[in-house]
């Protein structure tokens, strides 16, 4: 090691250490106060340590793709037990590669999606679980959800199925998964691809086994309101060697090399390949096999998520704790609210706190403009009715049966934070909200 290294070194060691002062100065969490009350619908946890992973990160002078990708690649794929780990710059960008994959030349004819075939979703849900059906000229097909568990029925989505049926992709809503090895068997008895949209689900199981793992490819975002972040942020996951080398060449650029950055000639013939109507010997890393996108992320955001990686176990652990008592909270109120279900065999990390109003003189925007009025922050269940959003307008799709209960949930439907930044004292206040606004309703 050359002096100048040394110094580096240690001069690396010292910046580092004085992030955990800055951290312990600058983010000191208030505690609660029910004079100011604050109970966002979600919010990331760290402390010093992600800071000190996205600055050492920093200090490689690597920042595109690099050791710390390489780290939380390999540890997010064990602690799913798969694969194959993605990383992407979104969640919606780890959606728009799953399904374009779905269409990519390097799968054989068959099993290739082509212009005009379907998908059977939901229309309650995230906008880019939906659009990249739409954006690679297929139909989205919805079917509706049920009350409550927000997930549709594997009758609705078999009776959905028809002669251009080719894949499933359905979001476990709110991380509550939905009767995922059924749907799975569906879709093998049917030959269709299953894709499960894990954004709001990462850790929740079903059967034992990790949401993620039961699909063709399973998606993740990390953006800050998800189970861990990384600033922006996703990743599709996957079994299949033969979806990780096309999901991995739609992401970067569309090109047919699949070199690590800063390597060349992983294949050992770079200039050796005669593909479409280039020369013999053409440069393989020009080489572009699919009509690609830039979807990478960086360095720091893969650091800033191994730190992450490791608070996952508790996070997950606060999650559940605060669904458990907000639901105990809110039992009593069972004749105007409809409160979140699952299915048996789930065993959900939830995303929020979801609740149907119940048809009554109540109202959600009277309870939701309460809420809000008293710091408890509310969302409605992303886009209600995809259907019925402006840009829809002009958009084809196909409805199965009919889209009641999709309509309910965007009438009275809404959602609360029940994330790892709170704890039994933000549950219980409220708690003592939803007791207060329905205790003045009586009288
Ligand atoms: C179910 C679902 N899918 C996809 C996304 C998109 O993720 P991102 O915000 O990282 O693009 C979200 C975002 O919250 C989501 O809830």
């Amino acid at each position: 090691m050359t002096e100048g290294q040394e110094q580096s070194d240690m001069l690396k060691k010292d910046i580092l250490k004085k992030i955990g002062d800055y951290y312990g100065l600058r983010f000191q969490k208030p505690a609660f106060s029910k004079d100011n009350p604050k109970i966002p619908p979600s919010g990331k946890v760290f402390d010093e340590e992600e800071l000190i992973m996205a600055v050492d990160a920093v200090l490689d002078g690597w920042w595109t793709e690099g050791r710390f990708h390489r780290a939380f690649s390999a540890e997010l794929a064990s602690f799913l037990g798969l694969k194959y780990v993605v990383p992407t710059n979104s969640g919606s960008s780890a959606t728009l590669l799953a399904v374009s994959a779905l269409t990519s030349p390097l799968l054989p004819e068959k099993k290739r999606l082509k212009k005009g075939d379907e998908i059977i979703t939901v229309a309650a849900g995230f906008p880019t679980t939906v659009n990249p059906i739409v954006q690679n000229g297929l139909l989205p097909v919805f079917v509706d959800v049920e009350l409550g568990t927000y997930n549709a029925s594997v009758d609705k989505i078999r009776a959905a199925i028809g002669e251009k049926t080719r894949a499933v992709f359905l979001a476990h809503t709110l991380g509550n998964p939905f009767d995922v090895s059924a749907v799975r068997k569906l879709c093998d008895e049917h030959g269709l691809y299953l894709i499960e949209d894990c954004c709001d689900a990462l850790g929740s199981t079903f059967d034992g086994k990790k949401v993620g793992t039961f699909g063709d490819m399973a998606t993740f975002s990390f953006y800050p309101a998800h189970h861990i972040t990384t600033g922006e942020g996703g990743a599709v996951v996957t079994d299949k060697p033969l979806f990780k080398r096309v999901l991995e060449s739609l992401r970067d650029w569309g090109r047919d090399c699949w070199c690590d950055p800063g390597h060349d000639n992983t294949c050992g013939q770079r200039f050796g390949w005669k593909l479409g109507d280039l020369p013999l010997g053409y440069d393989h890393k020009y080489i572009y096999s699919h009509l690609g996108y830039n979807l990478k992320w960086t360095d720091m955001q893969a650091a800033i998520g191994l730190a992450q990686l490791k608070k996952l176990p508790a996070f997950l652990q606060q999650r559940k704790k605060n669904f458990d008592q907000m639901s105990r909270l809110l039992r009593s109120h069972e004749d105007f609210l409809l409160l979140p279900q699952t299915i048996h065999g789930s065993d959900p990390a939830w995303f929020g706190f979801p609740i149907t109003m119940k048809w009554s003189s109540v109202k959600r925007k009277d309870l939701v403009i309460f809420l809000e009025s008293k710091g408890i922050m509310t969302r409605m269940l992303f886009g209600g009715n995809l259907t019925r959003q402006p840009y829809f307008k002009d958009i084809s799709y196909r409805v199965s049966g009919k889209l009641t209960n999709t309509d309910i949930i965007m009438e009275q439907t809404f959602w609360i934070g029940i994330h790892p930044q709170l704890g039994k004292e933000e549950m219980d206040y409220v708690g003592s909200c939803f007791r207060h606004f329905f205790k003045n309703l009586k009288h």
